[in-house]
């Protein structure tokens, strides 16, 4: 088999936050992809860094007083310790405020613009006279300027989802100082997307980038538009001190903007692990280069890595991606990660709480299919899938067998070579290794651990039918016995080595037991020598227990008393962490799929009780019966339109799964339907209505 040289990333961590579940989604998937490379033979690298730049980072650091450097230092070591505590082996782990780095922005810049392809323009855009600065989109706020609701971000409405310029805002505030904001126009440098060469490359290898997803081939196909559209605009890539970031070779006073220099920061990462191992960076990144490319990232971020990321390395003159592998948002039991609920839980939580990270990594290998499709933690159903397949099935094969041979045969296996009477009495257990690869390599984890748990139930069916406690009884069956636990410890073995991606320290425990060294992927092909001695067992794994569970969330949960940090700062640091891409968002379908629209869960309420809200303009207070599913309190902006008396006793419809939201006057729990016109021309608001016959709770679709 060749030795194929492959280089995989992970989607950089901003350092201002804390790793939470759903990052791990994206660093447990690619380190089992990797770890399965590894085993295969393959050199492969794992590189990943912090993403340091840009104005969030700036002003957390100048909040909590200090320098910017110090604050990412201190992150990266909290990053460092929580990948390293889910077993996330990076290769290396950088950070983007590097020599490399820097090295390699310079170097693309200057090559760019070698090319032509940078353009520097006046552009217009708002300034905080106070803290003498230009203000990205998610600074801003003001009032929306489609619905009117009153503190909404610059550059969409979280109550009625539009999506706007700053400057349509009305009454625009800073967000960072407070001040009125003014229109400045300053100098920026934009890459040339939309020159011919950029727009013929983009078109032709973006979607080969992408072809391992066809989901994702359909979202650049909609980026992209029909040839002729021009639909991808130059791109922006420079902005105005104070900034923290690198500063453009050329031009005092600008800066990279993050996302021009974090995708750099694949290259830099390597580049610094090149120096420690002695490779050859061209061998990954020249442009004839043989190796494979490949960027894990959330679907939130593919724009960047499908599309710019692309055509600067083109541009350039070094390779492209072989391929950008997209994944899906995590939920947490059916809804978005929540402070309120507990369910936003950080990495460090879940270890503090002495949680095993293997447990989360096999529930999340369990559900991950290599689609674009959200993930979902069922926290019921992750303690019934590990305590069940993980410890039930799978664990309990080594402990039904292991005492009998440490007590009956001094730890030793059977001193003779029986692989037809295995592969007969077990089929597929030594058999399934390549098929397993395969699901491995396409990133199917999902349908490589069915297929693991398939054999693992096979196998405990053999223990059941063979009964080793009752051939144990007496003396004249102890060569069957012997047989029927030597092969329950080589069907251990092949399992544990189809685990070993997604359980590497489990995989590493069993080993010891086994007396064997690290499992390869070629040690598939055969089964342990006769007479091979294993040590004592000692007890693997255990379950997990619902109050681990109960306890997690209790860590997690944010108090629904008025917090010490004001609202607005803290929807600030919300906020903070995705200002950066907002500026550059995805463009929406404007088609839904069916499973989109099955998502919402529309249900029939009776309003039980309508209350005026002390303080609230708006909202009026609704107690909703939804019958098996209980009762909800709604808050909604239907004041003006209707006296609360002439609601009660009244059937509506309502939303029942969106995310529950605190408000100034408390929880809001989902949100009633109601028709208006979005122009606003008259100010009439209509409640819907079910007919006749509908009984609270019942479905609607
Ligand atoms: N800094 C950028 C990436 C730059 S890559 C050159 C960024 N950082 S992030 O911290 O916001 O996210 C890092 C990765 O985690 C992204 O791929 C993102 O999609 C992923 N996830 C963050 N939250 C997630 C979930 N709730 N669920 C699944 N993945 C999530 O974006
Ligand atoms: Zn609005």
């Amino acid at each position: 088999m060749t030795v194929r040289k492959i280089l995989v990333t992970s989607a950089l961590p901003y350092a201002n936050g804390a790793i939470h579940l759903g990052h791990l989604v994206e660093y447990i998937q690619t380190d089992i992809w990797a770890r399965f490379q590894k085993m295969r033979g393959n050199e492969c690298w794992y590189v990943c860094a912090d993403d340091t730049h840009g104005t969030p980072i700036m002003l957390r650091a100048e909040k909590e007083g200090i320098s910017p450097e110090q604050l990412i230092r201190r992150v990266h070591d909290e990053h460092s310790r929580d990948f390293a505590g889910f077993h996330v082996a990076f290769d290396n782990y950088h950070s983007t405020h590097s020599d490399e780095t820097r090295f390699y922005a310079e170097d693309i810049y200057k090559k760019l613009k070698a090319a032509g392809l940078i353009e520097v323009r006046a552009i217009e855009q708002f300034y905080d006279p106070v803290k003498k600065m230009f203000l990205p989109d998610r600074y801003i706020k003001g009032e929306c300027p489609k619905c009117g609701a009153a503190d909404q971000y610059g550059d969409s409405c979280e109550a009625c989802g539009a999506a706007y310029a700053p400057t349509e805002l009305k009454n625009p505030l800073s967000a960072v100082s407070g001040a009125k904001p003014e229109l400045k126009s300053s100098d920026h440098y934009f890459f040339k997307l939309s020159d011919p060469s950029c727009q013929a490359f983009l078109r032709r290898a973006t979607r080969e980038v992408c072809k391992a997803q066809p989901e994702a081939v359909n979202k650049l196909q909609e980026w992209l538009g029909e040839p002729g559209d021009n639909k991808l605009t130059d791109w922006d890539i420079s902005r105005d001190a104070p900034y923290f970031g690198f500063e453009i070779p050329d031009a005092p006073g600008k800066y990279f903007y993050v996302w021009l220099d974090a995708p750099i920061g694949y290259m830099g990462s390597f580049q610094n692990l090149c120096k420690r191992k002695n490779l050859n960076f061209d061998d990954y990144w020249a442009k004839d280069s043989k190796a494979e490319l490949y960027h894990f990232v959330g679907k939130d971020i593919l724009y960047f890595h499908a599309l710019f990321w692309p055509a600067e390395l083109e541009q350039a003159g070094y390779r492209t991606p072989t391929s950008v592998f997209a994944h899906g948002f995590l939920t947490v039991d059916g809804a978005k990660m929540s402070k309120s609920r507990g369910t936003f839980i950080t990495a460090e939580s879940y270890l503090d709480q002495g949680l095993n990270p293997e447990w989360l990594r096999y529930y999340f290998a369990a559900k991950l299919n290599g689609t674009m499709e959200d993930l979902d933690l069922n926290l019921d159903d992750f303690v019934s899938r590990v305590n069940s397949d993980l410890v039930g099935k799978y664990i309990n094969i080594a402990s039904r067998a292991a005492g009998f041979i440490a007590k009956r045969f001094e730890g030793k296996l059977l001193h003779a070579h029986f692989t037809d009477e295995f592969s007969a009495d077990l089929p597929g257990v030594l058999e399934a290794a390549e098929e397993i690869a395969g699901y491995y390599e396409a990133r199917d984890f999902a349908r490589a651990l069915r297929r693991v748990m398939a054999l693992a139930d096979q196998i405990n069916q053999f223990v059941d039918k063979n009964q080793p406690w009752q051939l144990a009884k007496s003396g004249e069956h102890a060569d069957r016995l012997h047989y029927v636990c030597t092969a329950l410890i080589n069907a251990f073995r092949l399992l544990t080595l189809y685990l070993k991606p997604v359980l590497p320290k489990l995989a590493q425990r069993a080993e010891e037991f086994l007396n064997i060294a690290p499992l390869h992927w070629a040690d598939a092909g055969h089964l342990l020598p006769p007479a091979h001695v294993i040590n004592p067992y000692e007890h693997l794994m255990t379950r997990i227990e619902g109050k681990q569970i109960d306890a997690l969330l209790a860590a997690n949960r944010e108090s629904l008393a008025p917090a010490a940090v004001p609202a607005d700062t803290q929807s600030l640091q919300r906020h903070a962490q995705h200002q950066q891409q907002a500026e550059e968002k995805m463009q929406q379908a404007n088609h839904i799929s069916i499973d989109d629209f099955a998502k919402v869960d529309l249900r029939i309420a009776l309003i039980a009780n309508a209350e005026h809200v002390e303080g609230a303009e708006k909202l009026l207070k609704l107690s909703l019966d939804l019958g098996p599913l209980g009762t909800r309190q709604v808050f909604a902006g239907i004041k003006s339109a209707y006296d609360p008396a002439t609601l009660v006793g009244r059937f509506t419809v309502m939303v029942a799964n969106l995310a529950p939201r605190k408000m100034k006057f408390g929880m809001s729990e989902g949100m009633v339907l109601a028709a208006s016109d979005p122009e606003k021309k008259t100010a009439g608001l209509y409640l819907l209505s079910p007919d006749a016959g509908a009984t609270p709770g019942m479905q609607v679709k």
